[in-house]
């Protein structure tokens, strides 16, 4: 280097230590965090330690979320909810770095669930496509909308366990099966916040929320303790893994202690065993309602036990902000705890770089209506979510379709196909499932409508139209579903049968004789035993998000050929839940102990779903008939499109180990793939097996057990059965 250039660079290093010095410690970036946040901490009154605990909702971005006006709150609030309003957030932000002692940043976050602006399939949707890196790239899309905004943190990835389908909530979720929920929670948490416009994610609801009793949200659970390490906790370790910065604390009693007072998930799990460095936050009012639950005397009992259970950031119900201060001066509370939950805050914070860059500037993304590529992702997503789950040959629609009806209360709803949590989305920008099919259907082919009944409640007078509408016609597209408010939070139902008169609707447009392509649009699958065999094809297009229309026309057209399978197993009637592909088996098998009066088996099964193609696998082959702990056995199968378009082909490996100490599921998925095959071609998948990460099962405390002997491998039809050894 030249003599020159290298004093400069010294010199400027001496000025930049100079002037760096003089900073106190919290304040100077090239300091380790942990020195700056005992730094800061030190020069906190409890005061200013008890605000730094408390979130609270302002401006009305969402009014479910409104609790105070933005001139009632303290600048040394440690957080605040809202979105889409860059202003306030930083006018809220320059009060709390500028106008109080320290000059704490707040972090403001918010649901950003399934898109921002753009919304993107639900959760449920966006597993079926079984494509980590296209979650992941939606994610990032979605975080660098919601950081234009001023967002710093989204309450996302939801990783609950989707196993009842009466839990509106289960819309959320990525389904039934602990490992893929483990996959998308990796590639969820990764994408939120990766690269410069990254927000931190948040591991939601932790945990066991999923096993809500009877699918009634907000009910207790009754998780035996070798379930919650096999079912439940998975995904979430997967998260702190992958970096999540914070965890949301769940709603739900668990086993008779609330998950946001419960010692041993949130401390002895989370920090002890998994060393998650983060910070952790209540769900709404969950503090406060563990009086409610029947956990704690009153609000001050309530604040001490979240806290002292490792709940750190109270969200919304404002109880360690009234009670603290008290409890610490009784004794209750050690101060410690307090500056405990305050570091983790803090830890957050330094690690975003709030300190460093407390303000979002505004640029071309900040309240922008969804951009070109945003568009052309969600459309792909919305195209690979959607699963063919029925087609007798009606489908992709052919030249002979000339006069096609469009049938159904789903028909023209914008609203519905958002799903419900569309945070910044609007159902103006969303593609219709008429717009899709107007735009996309060939010249020449007629398209004409007719609702036939609202989604719930109406009468039948619109029936003979609908009916004479599709006697006219070569074919009829039928809409039927559920409106968005349907599922999601607080959107429970006892019953997965279609609501209103749409299963009655179903049946006289199919007794009108012609083809009849079944859309279903809904958070949840729903019950279709009866219409079922009338139906010539079915797809289920979920809440499909704002390019859902254009998706649906894409595969109905075969523009593009689906390839989605189901992340969820898909039941005949509500009287089956639970049923999942993952259960453990029966003591007598076929007919004993089966339903009288069903078919035992769900409609379709977790991972079914059609294409325009077909596949043919070869037998699986395996490198060696053993392996021992410490080492890998390879699996391979070959697999070709045998028909006469390129497709999509997912390949789900289970596993079944058929005698254990602790019995173990039919079929329990242990890896994925999917990758495209064109019409002709040949492809190997294969999966690499550790038996400490894949043959193993954990006890009831999650200590993980391998036992020698036979395991059955699946993949597709095939089956091939190996030995673990001693
Ligand atoms: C309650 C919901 O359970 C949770 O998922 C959400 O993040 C919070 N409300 C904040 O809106």
């Amino acid at each position: 280097m030249q003599p020159m250039l290298l004093a400069l660079i010294l010199g400027f290093s001496a000025i930049s230590t100079a002037m760096s010095a003089e900073l106190p410690p919290y304040r100077r970036p090239d300091l380790p965090v942990d020195q700056r946040v005992a730094d800061l901490l030190s020069r906190m009154t409890l005061e200013e330690k008890i605000d730094q605990l408390h979130q609270c909702g302002v401006g009305d971005a969402n009014p479910n979320n409104l609790i105070q006006r933005a001139d009632e709150l303290r600048a040394t609030y440690g957080s605040f909810m809202t979105a889409g309003d860059l202003a306030l957030r930083n006018a809220l932000q320059r009060r709390a770095v500028e106008q109080t002692r320290l000059g704490i940043p707040a972090i403001f976050g918010a649901d950003v669930i399934h898109g921002y602006r753009t919304i993107f399939p639900i959760p449920l949707a966006q597993a079926c496509a079984w494509d980590a890196d296209l979650l992941r790239h939606a994610c990032r899309s979605a975080a660098e909308s919601a950081r234009a905004d001023g967002l710093d943190w989204t309450f996302a990835p939801m990783v609950d366990h989707g196993v009842d389908p009466r839990w509106g909530r289960i819309a959320e979720t990525f389904g039934e099966s602990p490992y893929a929920g483990s996959v998308f929670a990796a590639a969820a948490v990764t994408g939120y916040q990766e690269g410069p416009q990254g927000i931190a994610a948040c591991l939601k609801h932790y945990v066991g929320y999923g096993a809500s009793e009877g699918g009634r949200d907000y009910s207790s659970t009754e998780i035996a303790p070798q379930r919650l390490w096999e079912m439940h906790l998975p995904p979430f370790e997967a998260g702190v893994r992958a970096g999540a910065l914070t965890v949301m604390s769940a709603f739900n009693d668990l086993n008779g202690v609330p998950a946001s007072a419960n010692h041993y998930t949130l401390t002895e799990v989370l920090r002890q065993r998994w060393g998650f460095q983060g910070f952790v936050v209540s769900d709404w009012g969950a503090v406060q309602q563990l009086i409610q639950q029947g956990y704690a005397a009153d609000e001050a009992d309530a604040a001490q036990l979240a806290l002292l259970a490792g709940v750190d950031l109270d969200m919304a119900d404002g109880l360690y902000r009234q009670h603290l201060a008290g409890l610490i001066a009784a004794g209750r509370v050690p101060l410690a705890a307090v500056d405990e939950a305050v570091s983790r805050i803090l830890r957050v914070k330094f690690e975003r770089g709030l300190f460093e860059q407390p303000f979002v500037a505004p640029s071309a993304l900040t309240g922008a209506a969804p951009t070109p590529a945003q568009l052309d992702l969600a459309e792909e997503f919305a195209a690979r979510a959607m699963v063919l789950l029925k087609n007798t040959g009606v489908l992709p629609l052919g030249p002979e379709v000339r006069r096609l009806a469009l049938i159904g209360p789903l028909a023209t709803d914008q609203a519905a196909l958002l799903g419900s949590w569309a945070q910044q989305g609007r159902a103006a920008e969303v593609a219709s499932i008429e717009a899709g099919l107007r735009e996309r259907l060939p010249a020449g082919v007629s398209l004409r409508g007719a609702p036939g009944c609202p989604i719930e409640g109406g009468g039948r007078e619109g029936f003979d139209a609908a009916v004479a509408l599709a006697r006219e016609s070569d074919a009829v597209v039928l809409c039927l579903g559920e409106s968005a408010g349907m599922s999601g939070e607080n959107a429970s139902r006892s019953t997965l049968r279609l609501p209103g008169l749409q299963e009655e609707l179903a049946l006289v447009v199919a007794a009108a004789g012609k083809p009849v392509v079944l859309l279903v649009v809904s958070g949840r699958p729903v019950e279709l035993a009866a219409v079922e065999p009338k139906m010539a094809a079915i797809l289920a297009v979920w809440q499909p998000g704002t390019r859902g229309g254009a998706a649906v026309a894409d595969l109905l057209l075969g523009r593009r050929n689906p390839s989605g399978r189901l992340s969820v197993t898909w039941p005949r009637t509500s009287g089956q839940i639970p049923i999942y592909h993952n259960m453990r088996p029966r003591a007598r098998t076929g007919k004993e102990g089966a339903y009288q009066d069903i078919d035992t088996s769900p409609l379709y099964e977790f991972g079914h779903g059609l294409s325009y193609t077909t596949f043919a696998y070869g037998p699986i082959r395996l490198a060696r008939p053993t392996v021992k702990p410490g080492e890998t056995l390879t699996a391979e199968v070959t697999v070709t499109n045998t028909g006469k378009r390129d497709g999509i082909e997912t390949v789900l490996w289970f596993i079944r180990d058929p005698a254990a100490s602790i019995t173990r599921p039919l079929k329990d998925l242990k890896h994925f793939e999917s990758a495209s095959i064109a019409a002709g071609a040949s492809r190997g998948f294969r999966f690499e097996i550790d038996p400490a990460r894949d043959l193993s099962f954990p006890d009831a405390d999650g200590h993980r057990i391998i036992e020698p002997g036979e395991i059955i491998l699946f993949a597709g039809p095939e089956t091939a059965r190996f030995n673990v050894g001693p």
